[in-house]
């Protein structure tokens, strides 16, 4: 087994991710655990995460001096790095900020570096940075801006590295972490198997005869969810599709057909747009939005509920990358308040039942291939809870919302026409509430700017925008500012995230 010590670094799952798919045991603790109990865990290896913290910070997350004689190998990823560089006699400076992408140069060879090219794409993020090795450590590899990028004390198999292994943007991560594994924990590594049934047996047993309200959206996650559900306990479970206005257009079209046709199972639906606009009335702040929306949501489906007898369980698609970013983990810091994780209200009456709560989203859609649900639902472009609420920057009025939605499906019926909607990971307009200049008609006209965000991600913690042929950018350009009312300019969000969320709101 390897341990994670989590420094509460947003991508910290990812490592146990990694590591999992990699067939081999992976357990994420706190660093406040007693060495005790991390011996009789009987790690073969362990990893320190990064974190949003300095080490010079006041409350800054340390760890027991004596890990590093538990004659156990560690791997060190940024914080963890800068953390082991402040306790071992290293110098850790901070304000030498790096976010994105670096250039890594191996200067040493070693099976920690096995089928990794000498000159690297690695991605980085970090405020702090080791400027002086602790004693007994040596420089493996340097970034353009770091020296001490990636180091290593042979004798105590402990390695440091400051970049982040675990997301796709390092091209070799994977044979680092591998590497790690196999050649310096000399662990057995081999393909990670999801098994369907036992999820659908662990719903039974968590159910048992009580009836189960499943939320439904229409997308990849409830839709897996709902059907895993449906697997278990049959008619006990009631999918309700709340029509908030603020979904995608069509959306509600789309849910009926899901469930009657596949799943044949009738949701219920139920008419709340109205409600929905009332509650948004003069609200400008993302997060109160989210709050608002998820606790109408949470009222609409107990009310629900409440109508059926015996009902126990709400049932959501919350997926893993929901509880990462709504602080679902001690030491991270909290994003943004997914709705179906961080928004939920803590007088809820009903159990949750969230069969895809430690799955990413590439997982889902291999369990959703594996359920047989039809291509049109596994490759859907994920769609944030909140809808279009969180895509219209300040205020959501009915004008607002119809205008978004029509700029919405323009990008969505250009991406499809230019065949790039499987190639990217989402797609999406805002209103972004500045104005600008515009001629039309030989008139001056002062409108809102849309924005495109269409980028590609596979983890959903970092993504790159998409470098899509010109001649899509310029027909979606061209038709929003022709169709859409109002509009004076169409600007391409060009930011990677991090730093930028993938959400403007
Ligand atoms: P961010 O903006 O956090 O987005 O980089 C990451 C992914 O999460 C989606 N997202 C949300 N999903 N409720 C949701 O159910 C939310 O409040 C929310 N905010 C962001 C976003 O669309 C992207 O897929």
């Amino acid at each position: 087994m390897i341990i994670v010590i989590d420094f509460g670094s947003q991508t910290c799952h990812l490592i146990g991710r990694q590591i999992k798919d990699l067939g081999v045991e992976v357990k994420i603790i706190d660093p406040e655990t007693p060495i005790k109990e991390i011996k009789k865990m009987q790690p073969k290896g362990i990893i320190f995460s990064g974190g949003p913290d300095s080490v010079y910070g006041k409350n800054a997350p340390s760890i027991d001096k004596k890990i590093f004689i538990l004659n156990i190998p560690i791997l060190a990823i940024c914080y963890g790095w800068q953390l082991i560089a402040y306790l071992q006699g290293g110098k850790v400076i901070s304000g030498y900020k790096e976010y994105g992408p670096a250039n890594l140069k191996i200067n040493i060879q070693q099976p920690l570096f096995n089928q990794v090219e000498s000159y690297s794409k690695v991605w980085v993020s970090h405020g702090d940075t080791v400027v002086k090795n602790p004693p007994g450590f040596v420089i493996l590899g340097t970034t353009d801006m770091v020296k001490n990028a990636a180091c290593a004390d042979f004798n105590r198999k402990i390695f440091g590295v400051q970049f982040h292994p675990e997301v796709e943007h390092t091209v070799f991560g994977k044979e680092i972490l591998k590497n790690f594994v196999k050649n310096i924990c000399r662990l057995k590594t081999s393909k990670r198997k999801i098994n369907i049934n036992e999820l659908v047996l662990d719903i039974k047993k968590q159910v048992g005869r009580k009836k189960v309200i499943c939320a439904v959206s229409g997308g990849i996650d409830s839709t897996v969810a709902a059907t895993l559900i449906v697997k278990a306990i049959g008619k006990n479970s009631y999918p309700i599709y709340i029509e908030s206005g603020l979904m995608r257009l069509g959306t509600k079209k789309e849910v009926l057909w899901i469930f009657k046709k596949n799943l044949k199972i009738y949701p219920i639906i139920v008419e709340a747009e109205k409600i929905f606009l009332k509650k948004l009335k003069g609200i400008i702040d993302p997060e109160e939005k989210r709050k608002i929306i998820g606790n109408l949501y949470i009222e609409l489906f107990e009310k629900e509920a409440k109508k059926i007898k015996d009902v126990k369980f709400l049932a959501q698609g919350t997926i893993y990358s929901d509880v990462i970013e709504s602080k679902g983990t001690k030491k991270a810091d909290k994003i943004k308040s997914h709705h179906n994780v961080g928004g939920l209200p803590s007088r809820l009456e009903l159990k949750l039942l969230e069969p895809l709560r430690y799955f990413y989203k590439d997982e889902v859609r291999f369990i959703g291939k594996k359920l047989g649900l039809p291509n049109k639902i596994v490759n859907k472009q994920p769609f944030p809870g909140p809808g279009q609420a969180i895509r219209i920057i300040g205020e959501v009025t009915k004008d607002r919302l119809i205008k978004q939605q029509q700029a919405d499906k323009i990008v969505l019926e250009e991406i499809i026409r230019g065949n790039y909607y499987e190639k990217i990971f989402q797609s999406f307009s805002i209103l972004t509430g500045i104005k600008s200049t515009a001629v039309k008609g030989d008139t001056r006209f002062f409108g809102e700017v849309v924005g495109l965000r269409i980028y590609d991600s596979s983890n959903i913690m970092t993504a790159d925008w998409s470098h899509l042929p010109y001649e899509i950018l310029e027909r979606i350009s061209s038709r929003i500012v022709n169709e859409v009312p109002d509009v004076s300019r169409v600007v391409y969000d060009i930011t990677t995230k991090p730093p930028a969320t993938m959400e403007w709101e």
